[in-house]
């Protein structure tokens, strides 16, 4: 197998005005130099995806959403569609992030289903998982993002439509990160389930690491076995960081 091509990924989160624009098109700019080492994205909030696709035209920057409903239209208000954030410009979706999973109680089984939503659309969908502190600290973190994998993802995911994010939610906008040996095993255990159950199409699986990633511990981390890549949240929102980082592949 082939070590699949790192994806630097960032995540705007709620965060992102016309102002923003303006860091996005040099990330656009920065990421279009590297074509060739890594892959660049922004998941941009839903507002933005459609001018962050006008301005980013004829760079190598991809775009992303950071959610979809898992139907494609119809009567729920306020939610968006995976057809809406690929009419506005999206090829990627970050689903089952810890922040949603917390704040609208999105459940394994509807991570699951919005992954089929975003197939059906011809999205890559992100999958989140990650375990809480008080779960590291009981000694099941493993078993914590086995069953997570196993309830998120459908069978249909293969390693072309399907990017894992391991965000330990307690790394997750705080500057604490695992240990170097705690990021490689938690990598390597992901990669055995992903293996075991989806065989040649797991082993190339991107696997991204996502939690405090920041210019100064990016080499580090994203020279670690089966670290394909990085989720950015804070360090993404600022050009200069999130281009340190890519310089870090
Ligand atoms: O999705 C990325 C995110 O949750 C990590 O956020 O701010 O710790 O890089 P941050």
């Amino acid at each position: 197998t082939t070590t699949p091509k790192p994806l630097i990924a960032g995540n705007w989160k709620m965060n992102g005005v016309t102002s923003g624009l303006t860091a996005l098109r040099t990330i656009a700019e920065g990421v279009s130099q590297h074509t060739d080492t890594f892959d660049g994205l922004i998941c941009l909030p839903a507002t933005m995806i459609e001018r962050g696709t006008r301005l980013c035209n004829g760079t190598a920057l991809l775009l992303g959403g950071q959610d979809c409903h898992f139907e494609q239209s119809g009567a729920h208000t306020g939610d968006i569609s995976a057809d809406m954030l690929q009419d506005a410009g999206a090829s990627y979706v970050i689903l089952g992030h810890s922040e949603r999973r917390a704040d609208h109680d999105e459940t394994n089984t509807d991570v699951l289903k919005k992954s089929l939503a975003a197939y059906e659309t011809g999205l890559t969908a992100i999958i989140c998982v990650g375990e809480t502190r008080a779960e590291r600290e009981e000694g099941r973190a493993m078993e914590i993002v086995s069953n997570q994998l196993e309830g998120s993802m459908s069978k249909d995911a293969n390693s072309q439509n399907t990017v894992i994010a391991y965000e330990p939610v307690w790394a997750i906008g705080t500057g604490l990160v695992p240990s170097n040996h705690d990021i490689e095993a938690m990598h390597g255990h992901i990669r055995q389930v992903l293996s075991e159950r989806f065989g040649v199409e797991g082993e190339s699986m991107r696997i991204l690491y996502g939690g405090s990633l920041k210019p100064s511990n990016a080499e580090e981390i994203l020279r670690t076995k089966n670290v394909n890549g990085g989720l950015i949240g804070g360090a993404s929102l600022k050009s200069e960081d999130f281009l340190a980082i890519c310089a870090a592949v």
